[in-house]
């Protein structure tokens, strides 16, 4: 491929998807979309990069551009992923709505590029382990992401030995998968906590109502600061007073966004930069 078509399908990325692609990601490209070229009938990755390229500006078929983007992304998932925030989840998110929300018994939580879901149904499968601590609660978990492959792997709800091998407490496979051939099936009562959705983190994301709880793990790091900034800002807009956003690992807030600060003593998880936790736990 051609360091000038290289360039646009850079840029192509950074535009559609927000993804950054260096300079010295030629290698993985070729990878990524010589099965999109075989499938689209070019002779290879550079052909494709080169026609795409060729009608940059100029429209160019959104499914063979949804398809180079969606295989540019990486969808590394796994259930309990860093298991800290799905701990944070139960210890300090959930007693505090459980106190702030005990009117209107409801909470809405949004993972934000759930990819093939492993995020959400573990989030589901902490909340089905209460009992009756929330018996009588509408919990709403909204799972979204750019690609439609992951949607409906997540939607299908089948895992590999080694996917549910990663994470999964052993109780937890035996109590919430059936196997299914040489696959794992989760379980329709957790299945159906879960809605998914189509949603670019670059778009506008006020039409999928408010939230309590964000969860948006490992997807800013792929993202320039403008685009962190762009992204933390959209959900700061969709984050209830009191609400929590939980990022990844290796993401912060710090230097991108004035919008949240660190929940002190609590490493990844933010709240809006003027929240009073102690005070939105009176409200009911
Ligand atoms: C590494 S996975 C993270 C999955 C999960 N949150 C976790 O932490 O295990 C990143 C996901 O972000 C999605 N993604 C990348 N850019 C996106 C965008 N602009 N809008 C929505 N999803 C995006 C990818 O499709 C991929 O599924």
């Amino acid at each position: 491929m051609s360091p000038q078509d290289f360039k646009k399908l850079a840029e192509l990325l950074r535009q559609r998807s927000g993804l950054v692609l260096g300079e010295d990601k030629a290698y993985l490209a070729e990878s990524r979309l010589t099965p999109v070229a075989r499938h689209w009938g070019f002779n290879d990755a550079a052909a494709l990069v080169g026609a795409l390229a060729r009608k940059q500006g100029k429209g160019g078929d959104p499914k063979l551009i949804a398809d180079v983007v969606e295989a540019m992304t990486t969808n590394e998932s796994f259930f309990f992923r860093d298991q800290k925030p799905f701990d944070q989840f139960r210890d300090v998110m959930l007693p505090h709505f459980l106190n702030a929300r005990k009117q209107r018994r409801h909470v809405r939580i949004w993972s934000a590029a759930c990819s093939s879901g492993q995020e959400p149904y573990s989030l589901a499968m902490v909340l089905k382990e209460q009992g009756a601590k929330v018996q009588g609660w509408q919990f709403d978990i909204l799972a979204t992401d750019l690609s439609r492959e992951m949607l409906q792997r997540a939607e299908t709800g089948l895992y590999t030995q080694f996917e549910v091998q990663r994470g999964l407490p052993i109780q937890m496979l035996a109590k919430y998968f059936t196997q299914d051939g040489d696959r794992w099936r989760i379980s329709p009562e957790i299945r159906k906590m879960v809605t998914f959705k189509l949603h670019n983190l670059l778009e506008d994301c006020r039409s999928l109502g408010k939230f309590d709880i964000v969860f948006c793990r490992n997807v800013l790091i792929y993202f320039d600061q403008q685009t962190k900034a762009r992204v933390l800002g959209q959900i700061a807009e969709v984050l209830a007073d009191d609400g929590f956003l939980v990022l990844g690992g290796a993401e912060t807030v710090l230097g991108i966004s004035d919008r949240f600060k660190m929940m002190p003593g609590q490493r990844g998880l933010y709240i809006h930069n003027k929240a009073d936790h102690a005070t939105a736990s009176q409200r009911g």
